[in-house]
């Protein structure tokens, strides 16, 4: 059984690439296999991963676009054992107009991770910090899908846009799709991120993670090296944050 979830949040800088990468790393200590796949023109994750987005010519672009090569054709090895990525570059800046022209476009990603997707114990699909073709196709090929949301009220509101695009993609073809809010960045010492985070307990009940991921340099600084927190600082709160989310994952099924 693979479980695909998508990572989204149109609101930028929100931890979604952070928690792709860290969150595979902590399933992958657990014996577990992960994909990922790079979504987002500016090659976030790519980067965070510690390859140069320019250097590849096979990308998710490629598999998405005019070739459609074969998605295993486009999969590279991570420095993290069992944890392999798609990568991106801006070629996929084009990928939103290109893709609307085609017939099942919203379908596109779902299709091309197919063959592959019993490689993996889990996909994690990181969207880029919009709600255009890209996270539409995440969103439908998804089973599930992580909100990272930084603990504080304006960031709450963006949610509701989100939570209605979410209705759509279930009525409109995805009816399982289940979703839960992963609470980033979290600053426990201002009263404003604790009582945004308790508020946000109370709206979403089951749908939030019990994990909260707090603010800490150290993340910024693995990005920097090219590599999980995991593995650079395997010690830190921020590790032991995304093996605790792993755990609550591993329970989700
Ligand atoms: N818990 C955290 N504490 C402090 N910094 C963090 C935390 N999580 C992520 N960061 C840092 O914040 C920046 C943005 O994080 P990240 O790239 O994961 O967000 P994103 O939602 O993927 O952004 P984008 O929308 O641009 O793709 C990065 O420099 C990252 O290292
Ligand atoms: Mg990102």
């Amino acid at each position: 059984m693979t479980y695909i979830y998508a990572v989204a949040n149109q609101k930028g800088g929100v931890g979604k690439t952070t928690s792709c990468i860290c969150l595979s790393a902590a399933l992958a200590e657990r014996g577990k296999r992960a994909l990922l796949v790079d979504l987002d023109p500016q090659g976030g994750l790519t980067t965070a991963l510690g390859f140069d987005p320019d250097s590849f010519d096979t990308t998710i672009y490629t598999v998405l676009i005019g070739d459609e090569v074969p998605l295993d054709k486009a999969i590279i090895e991570s420095k993290t054992d069992n944890v392999d990525f798609v990568p991106a570059n801006l070629d996929l800046a084009g990928a939103e107009g290109e893709l609307l022209g085609e017939i099942g476009w919203d379908r596109t990603l779902k299709v091309a991770l197919k063959p592959v997707q019993q490689n993996y114990d889990y996909i994690f699909l990181d969207c880029p910090p919009s709600l255009g073709v890209l996270t539409t196709n995440a969103l439908i090929a998804a089973q599930r899908v992580i909100i990272p949301v930084q603990t504080e009220y304006l960031a709450m509101r963006g949610l509701k846009q989100l939570t209605k695009v979410l209705s759509k993609v279930r009525r409109k073809g995805n009816p399982n799709l289940t979703a839960k809010v992963l609470r980033t960045l979290h600053q426990s010492r201002t009263i404003h991120a604790s009582e945004a985070s308790e508020e946000l307990e109370t709206v979403l009940g089951d749908e939030i993670y019990k994990t909260i991921i707090h603010r800490t340099i150290k993340f910024a600084e693995a990005s920097v090296a090219g590599e999980p927190l995991l593995s650079y600082l395997p010690e830190s709160k921020g590790a032991k944050a995304y093996r605790e989310l792993a755990t609550e994952v591993l329970k989700d099924g």
